[in-house]
């Protein structure tokens, strides 16, 4: 066995139905899931109608380069939707099968184990928890920079002159999750300077970038761009998943850094993630489609719109920057505490904050919130906003 595995911890939703186990809810009350971060709009007419009349290219093997048409309606996307950002669709562009894959496989391409000393790798704390795994299955050790209030982006001052030294690799992701923040122009600046000192590659998880209220969050590409940069070790990571409520299509892309992508094209040849090519039709159509990514996000403003002022009552709340996500501070500060009460008063599901995070010499800088996914249907929303105020007020804990 792979001893890395051992260093794997269970995934917070395992950890959130063990810390619920024995706690019955309310008789009779349907449980409202808040806890997952899955799309639950429906998915667009034009992807399932791409994908079912592309079927029959199920009798072919894709290649795992993925089609040149499908790159370049990635490479449009992105100069669309990045203000005239341009990319090489052929060099500069993969298509992944969803972002999570890419950024665990992304890992095993680019962390060099053998280096003179055991190589680290930044990731924001709390985190989406592929990036710890991927690093610790690549023989990377993991150092993290909390994102505390009020930005709850990374504080890079956590990570010591010596840490620095040692890493290859810098996870972000922006918009955040669980806050939803979004990194600014000059936060980007400061990251690319550590950058240009001590020479890591950054991968940066932009999955929620198209679920934004006012404005367009900045992505990585066209941070550097702006800063007059190329796109040397600087990856970004996007999916159709959120944006196009299609989490099951297992859709993205990766694009950036040439090199690195030649790199991971060959780990992607013999790992076998090859995209199917009625996946990589429907993708196209989504890809080239504004107007139903224009619609998700009216359906979450409108979501936002009904449930910031509830919860304005009790807690000390705003709207992020981006993101379907609440990340509340919860009085008292015991999350995991406040986590089991909605379940037995309230039969809603949150996630502790905790178990996003990590304990570190800083403290664990998910403690003392939950995060909330506005996924469900706007009315069941709106309950749980009145429930978790209700559940709030009569804390005991
Ligand atoms: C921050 C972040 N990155 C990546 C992903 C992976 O999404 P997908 O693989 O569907 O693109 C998720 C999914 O919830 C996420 O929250």
């Amino acid at each position: 066995m792979n001893p890395n595995l051992n260093q794997l911890q269970a995934y917070p939703f395992a950890r959130l139905r063990l810390a619920t186990e024995g706690i019955s809810p309310p008789d009779g009350a349907t449980p409202i899931p808040l806890h997952i971060g899955e799309p639950k709009h429906p998915t667009p007419k034009i992807i399932t109608d791409a994908l079912t009349a592309n079927i029959d290219k199920l009798s072919v093997y894709p290649a795992t380069a993925g089609l040149p048409e499908l790159k370049q309606a990635c490479a449009e996307w992105l100069h669309r939707r990045y203000d005239g950002l341009t990319v090489n669709a052929q060099t500069e562009v993969l298509p992944v099968l969803g972002s999570r894959e890419a950024l665990f496989s992304f890992v095993q391409t680019v962390i060099n184990a053998a280096a003179d000393k055991q190589p680290i790798v930044v990731c924001p704390n709390p985190f989406y928890q592929i990036y710890e795994g991927a690093a610790l299955l690549a023989g990377a050790r993991v150092v993290f920079a909390n994102c505390n209030a009020p930005r709850f982006l990374p504080n890079w001052a956590d990570i010591s002159e010596a840490d620095w030294q040692q890493t290859q690799l810098v996870f972000v992701c922006s918009p955040n999750n669980p806050s939803g923040a979004v990194m600014n122009q000059q936060e980007w600046a400061e990251l690319f300077a550590l950058q240009d000192q001590y020479g890591f590659i950054i991968a940066s998880d932009e999955c929620y970038s198209e679920i934004y209220f006012d404005q367009k969050p900045l992505g990585a590409l066209q941070a550097a761009a702006q800063l007059g940069r190329g796109f040397d070790k600087l990856v970004m990571f996007t999916s159709l998943s959120k944006r196009s409520n299609a989490p099951g299509l297992r859709s993205g892309f990766v694009a950036g850094d040439a090199k690195l992508l030649e790199a991971f094209l060959l780990y992607r040849t013999y790992h076998g993630s090859a995209m199917s090519l009625p996946i990589q039709y429907a993708s196209m159509a989504a890809w080239q489609d504004e107007q139903h990514v224009e619609e998700n996000r009216r359906l979450y403003r409108e979501k936002f719109a009904a449930i910031l002022p509830i919860l304005a009552e009790t807690f000390e709340i705003q709207q992020p920057d981006a993101s379907f996500y609440i990340w509340l501070k919860v009085p008292g500060g015991n999350d995991l505490a406040f986590t089991q009460t909605l379940w037995r008063e309230a039969a809603i599901q949150v996630l502790p904050g905790r178990f996003l995070g990590r304990d570190t010499a800083n403290g664990n800088a998910g403690m003392g919130y939950v995060r909330i996914a506005l996924v469900a249907p706007l009315e069941q929303c709106i309950a749980a906003a009145h429930k978790i105020v209700g559940c709030a007020k009569n804390l005991t804990v």
